[in-house]
């Protein structure tokens, strides 16, 4: 089953990045455990100084950079990215820190076959900064989303929520390490679960086979 130390059997992923790659990372090392049902078609960046880049390479997986600068317009940038990704024979498209907007063609060409990773409980704190602006809001609790893309900005049916406590006097970057862990969690199994065929979009939102919804709350402060 594994080839040198890659799998060759699974749902077939093509992962985008645009900087350092630590979700990237977590999907590369669930792909290299024997039972995990996806492996790593390809990892394209928009960028050819991310981190990531590197990382991927070291792992012995096929890396593409397709630098939107050097492109016309998006769309001819996304024909050559879509090109790309089905190239490697990529069946689900996953967003792994890619900062470029994609246009409502593209997404809905790989509708409920692309899925993104954010930094907070959407629908709340869309778009950027979203440790600052939560911690500038003073909510009590964040977290971490992966959902299915729409064309619309940061929106689409969640697949998987993690809850992170805001603690007191947490700057941005304390909170971003506490919440890029959750990210680390839950990323690979957003993707074992839809590459199982577990994952039904149903209106706005998902249905999830043998699902096990995590009981109680999490509470913060924490009550007695
Ligand atoms: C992650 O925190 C991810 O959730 C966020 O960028 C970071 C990328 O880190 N994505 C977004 O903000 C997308 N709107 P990584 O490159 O180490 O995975």
């Amino acid at each position: 089953m594994a080839h040198g130390g890659r799998r060759v059997t699974g749902l077939p992923l093509a992962i985008l990045i645009s900087g350092r790659g630590s979700n990237m990372e977590a999907l590369i090392a669930a792909c290299a455990e024997p039972d995990f049902p996806a492996k790593i078609a390809v990892v394209i960046s928009n960028r050819p100084d991310a981190a990531g880049l590197g990382r991927a390479e070291a792992a012995g997986i096929p890396v593409r950079v397709i630098d939107h600068t050097g492109f016309d317009d998006r769309e001819s940038f996304e024909a050559e990215l879509d090109e790309a990704i089905r190239t490697s024979g990529a069946e689900l498209v996953c967003l792994a820190g890619f900062m470029r907007l994609l246009t409502a063609d593209f997404v809905n060409g790989w509708r409920n076959r692309l899925v993104n990773i954010h930094p907070s409980l959407l629908p709340a704190f869309k778009g950027l900064h979203t440790h600052d602006r939560a911690i500038e809001a003073g909510v009590r609790i964040t977290g971490c989303t992966v959902h299915f893309v729409r064309p619309e900005m940061d929106d689409g049916p969640v697949i998987i929520q993690a809850a992170v406590p805001v603690l007191p006097g947490d700057t941005a970057d304390e909170l971003a390490a506490r919440v890029l862990e959750q990210e680390h969690r839950i990323y690979p199994e957003a993707v074992r679960l839809i590459a199982l065929g577990k994952v039904r979009v149903r209106g706005k939102g998902v249905q999830i086979d043998d699902d096990a919804p995590a009981e109680g709350a999490l509470v913060n402060p924490s009550v007695p």
